[in-house]
């Protein structure tokens, strides 16, 4: 008895037309064959069919070009950036310290409502020889000084006390800052008169910017012991 058996085929043989086969779209008919009845449960004249599996497209023609590569790069580095930004530009601003941003690097002083100090209303609610505290460089307490002649003074007075750092108040009976911590005392433009504290009251400057009054570091000689800014 005669048995035919099927050898392995290709893909590009299954979809051809010379084996006799025929695969229009997604499916071929293979011519028909003589097959051994019962063993594969195929009988006489019956046809097979088999999905086809090969393709006809050209393996380049499945990669994109590369103008397609590169705008697609761009789109994922876009992607990418603009969260990253988000995340990390906050961050760094959190470790520039306060007042520095400005050109002078100067820090506009507070009232005691967190409002910006104009010096013409200042001047018109605080009299001659006036010490009052208001908000300075980094958030410190600095007395605005009011000279005998009404003009603001060109210098602030930070208030913490170089002993133990109380917030120094002024008196005026005394015409001294006095420490209510251990006693210290100040003259009248911060400079220290009596211990326990070691230092003079830090000085900042007391500049106006359209019409604001904007604190400044002082980094010059201390003009009342004329030495160095021990705070600079
Ligand atoms: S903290 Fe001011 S004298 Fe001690």
């Amino acid at each position: 008895m005669a048995s035919s058996t099927l050898s392995p085929v290709t893909p590009s043989q299954l979809c051809s037309s010379k084996s006799g086969m025929y695969c229009p779209s997604q499916s071929l008919f293979l011519k028909p064959m003589m097959m051994r009845s019962g063993k594969l449960g195929w009988g006489k004249d019956q046809r097979m069919k088999v999905s086809c599996m090969a393709t006809s497209v050209p393996a380049d023609d499945r990669v994109p070009d590369m103008g397609k590569r590169e705008l697609m790069n761009l789109l994922l580095l876009g992607a990418v950036s603009l969260p990253t930004a988000i995340m990390v530009v906050p961050y760094a601003a959190f470790f520039v310290p306060p007042g520095l941003g400005g050109g002078t690097g100067g820090t506009v002083a507070k009232d005691a409502l967190g409002n910006d100090v104009l010096a013409d209303v200042w001047l018109k609610n605080h009299g001659p020889g006036d010490r009052t505290l208001t908000q300075g460089l980094k958030g410190d307490p600095t007395y605005l000084v009011v000279e005998k002649d009404r003009t603001l003074a060109t210098y602030g007075i930070n208030a913490v006390c170089t002993h133990l750092g109380c917030v120094v108040p002024w008196n005026p009976a005394e015409n001294k800052f006095i420490c209510p911590c251990h006693g210290s005392q100040y003259n009248n433009q911060g400079m220290v008169v009596r211990g326990p504290a070691p230092l003079s009251l830090a000085l900042a400057h007391a500049d106006i910017d359209e019409g604001k009054v904007v604190f400044v570091p002082w980094v010059e000689t201390d003009f009342r012991t004329g030495e160095d800014p021990w705070w600079a």
